[in-house]
């Protein structure tokens, strides 16, 4: 093979056909589980004004600083260009949406969920891309910790649904109010004053612009420090615990374990009160499958009327690995069954009707339709893993005949060219058709 001349840029692959399959039954069981909890869908564009995500997700959290995707539009009219920025996650997106179209008009909650790319521009390595995928759950409106058990439930059927929960652990903390954090914050700059060498110059930045985030820094010096700092959960208001003891209660009333991490405060600004991460239970945090929490203080911060929410967000990339870890198979749903074989002119006309009226059968029908001789015809239907072939030559267009092969049992027998579709539906079972249901009926005004 030569080397080709371009490739996918570093961070970005192209989702081949192999790892379709997972991506779309991914998507089949979040649609289904969202719609039974009474999610809607929607989409938010690919890109928004860079300052949806600076304020959402905070200007001092790596999102932001380091990893937005930044693109700068044209010049409109006499203003000045404007920068817009990839989506690096949904929930800001989501909420600016929330205002813009008056869904707190809506009855409350409003429960939303999206799928799609989202883009960071991080140093790619195992599991960590440029171009990503999320599942997105967001419930906005009101606040009570049945809404966020609910939601983990919904978070557990789906990886259930997926046979990957069992390789997860649900880990769980409750950060407090924005007061209860300032406070800690004040507190923790002091436990760090004099020791501000001691740390890793990446974490001496952090004491300084975001300190929470030292509490999961993943350098060893700074973990040891951490030990002996003072804890977030001595800071909380008794509101926050006896929100967050709710929680533990109803989660426990749902059959749902999860970890108490007082050290899990997530990477974005936006949270407050509940936040969870599913980890994978054998390497933990480093890849996190997803994470969400709560995000009282967002809406307002973008504009809107102080409004509550909670919300979700899981890597696809990453779940598409563990299914692949725990040896799921995601269904195959572009088997070939029946493979076309033709020669000579007459039989290639009458093929090209025969595998029309296959395909609208709901048969995944491939059709050799070139001048190829049979023996080569055969041989790439058997690459193709067909199931079937049909071969029609001169003798049994002569005849009206038609022979039919089952590939994996290498054997074949002629029959009548009218029997055929039947014949073919019969051995394939009408309950696997591929048939095209609309089983809602849509009327047209025109109609
Ligand atoms: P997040 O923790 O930044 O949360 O991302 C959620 C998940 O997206 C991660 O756990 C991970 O599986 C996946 N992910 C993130 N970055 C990458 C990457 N570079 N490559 C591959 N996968 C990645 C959020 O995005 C929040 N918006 C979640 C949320 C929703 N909170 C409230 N509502």
């Amino acid at each position: 093979m030569s080397e080709p001349l371009f490739r996918t840029p570093k961070g970005t692959h192209d989702v081949l056909p192999e790892d379709h399959k997972y991506h779309t039954y991914i998507k089949k069981v979040v649609r289904h589980r969202c719609r039974q909890a009474g999610y809607k869908r929607i989409d938010p564009p690919l890109f928004e004004h860079t300052g949806v995500f600076r304020r959402g997700i905070g200007e001092h959290t790596d999102i932001v600083e380091k990893e937005l995707f930044t693109v700068t539009g044209k010049r409109d009219g006499e203003g000045e260009a404007r920068e817009f920025a990839l989506r690096p996650e949904f929930t800001a997106g989501i909420c600016r949406a929330y205002i813009e179209h008056g869904m707190q008009q809506l009855p409350q909650p409003v429960e939303l969920y999206s799928i799609g790319p989202c883009f960071r521009y991080d140093r790619p390595q195992k599991g960590r891309y440029r171009q990503f995928h999320q599942f997105d759950l967001e419930v906005i409106g009101l606040k009570d910790p049945s809404l966020d058990a609910q939601l983990i439930h919904v978070l557990v059927k789906i990886f259930s649904d997926l046979r990957i929960f069992n390789r997860l652990t649900l880990q769980m903390n409750n950060i407090g109010t924005a007061e209860n954090r300032k406070a800690y914050v004040e507190a923790l700059k002091d436990f760090f004053i004099g020791k501000e060498r001691q740390l890793p110059e990446e974490d001496q930045r952090r004491l300084k612009e975001n300190p929470l985030r030292l509490l999961d820094s993943k350098e060893e010096d700074t973990r040891i420090l951490i030990k002996n700092a003072p804890r977030l959960d001595q800071f909380l208001d008794d509101e926050s615990r006896r929100y967050h003891d709710t929680l533990l209660e109803y989660l426990l009333e749902l059959g749902i374990k999860s970890v108490p991490n007082p050290n899990l405060v997530r990477g974005l600004d936006y949270y407050c009160q509940t936040v969870f991460e599913f980890w994978d239970s054998s390497t933990g945090a480093q890849n996190a499958v997803g994470g969400g929490g709560r995000y009282d203080g967002l809406i307002e911060l973008l504009g809107g009327k102080p409004t509550p929410g909670i919300g979700f967000a899981g890597g696809m990339e990453r779940m598409v690995w563990h299914m692949k870890e725990a040896g799921v198979r995601a269904p195959d749903k572009d088997q070939v069954d029946v493979f076309v074989a033709q020669l000579g002119p007459e039989a290639k006309r009458q093929c090209l009707s025969l595998v029309s009226q296959l395909r609208e059968l709901g048969v995944h029908t491939l059709g050799a339709l070139g001048e190829a001789s049979l023996k080569s015809q055969m041989r790439l239907a058997d690459k193709f893993q067909a199931r079937y072939t049909l071969l029609l030559g001169k003798m049994e267009v002569k005849e009206n005949t038609i022979i039919l092969r089952d590939m994996q049992a290498g054997k074949q027998r002629q029959m009548a060219f009218k029997d055929v579709l039947p014949e073919i539906i019969g051995l394939l079972g009408k309950e696997n058709l591929d048939t095209y249901v609309l089983r809602d009926h849509i009327v047209a005004d025109e109609d």
